[in-house]
């Protein structure tokens, strides 16, 4: 699946993307991305391999005039029923966006996360889109807000991504943004 938009190309990752993933990857932004800290280009390259399969759900970010990776955006369908069983409707996402610090303040994380948004409330089913963010990360809280999600409340101390120096788990406050189908225009 490829997602067009007017500066940018939403395309699943292939092997070349290694480099410019490794640039953003290398030292991840925040705390909720450091398990996928890469370490290595290597370890970069290895990392390709496994997302290059991915076509509906994982989405490199590039932008239309140089083709560069500059960010990535995926978001995986969940089940919402108490008791799912073969029938159960899979019809919530919950998605992670990041981009290369050089290229945050563009708005291109602004039209790369409509542009998804669009494609899963149109092409894949998607009921309600719900984002956790950390209660500091406050661009991505913006970003939630500019899409028109509701912020539908704070977990204290909910969720640790890292260790604190003494070696117990460092809690962090974690909001949650949300929007409905129904909820989304259309034009
Ligand atoms: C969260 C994140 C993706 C947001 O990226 P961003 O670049 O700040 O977001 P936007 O695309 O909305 O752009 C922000 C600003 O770019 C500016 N901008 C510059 N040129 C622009 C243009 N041509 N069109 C639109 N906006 C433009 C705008 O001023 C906009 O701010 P505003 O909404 O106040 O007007 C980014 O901060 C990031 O990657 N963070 C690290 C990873 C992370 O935290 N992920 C989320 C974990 S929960």
């Amino acid at each position: 699946m490829i997602i067009e938009t007017e500066r940018l190309i939403l395309r699943p990752f292939v092997e070349e993307d290694a480099q410019d993933v490794f640039e953003y990857l290398h030292e991840p932004a925040v705390n909720c991305f450091a398990c996928m800290k890469l370490e290595t280009l290597e370890d970069a390259k290895r990392e390709m391999q496994k997302r290059k399969g991915e076509t509906e759900y994982y989405f490199a970010i590039t932008v239309k005039d140089t083709g560069k990776v500059i960010g990535e955006i995926d978001a995986y369908p969940e089940s919402n029923e108490a008791y799912p069983d073969e029938d159960t409707i899979i019809d919530t996402f919950s998605p992670c966006w990041m981009l290369n610090k050089e290229y945050q303040g563009r708005g291109y994380a602004y039209e790369a996360a409509r542009a998804f948004f669009d494609y899963l409330f149109s092409q894949k089913g998607a009921r309600r889109i719900y984002a956790y963010t950390e209660d500091y990360n406050i661009a991505s809280q913006h970003l939630c807000e500019k899409l028109g999600m509701r912020k539908e409340g704070e977990f204290k101390e909910f969720i640790s991504f890292i260790n604190n120096e003494d070696g117990t788990p460092r809690y962090e406050n974690t909001m949650q943004y949300a929007i409905l189908k129904r909820e989304w225009p259309t034009d």
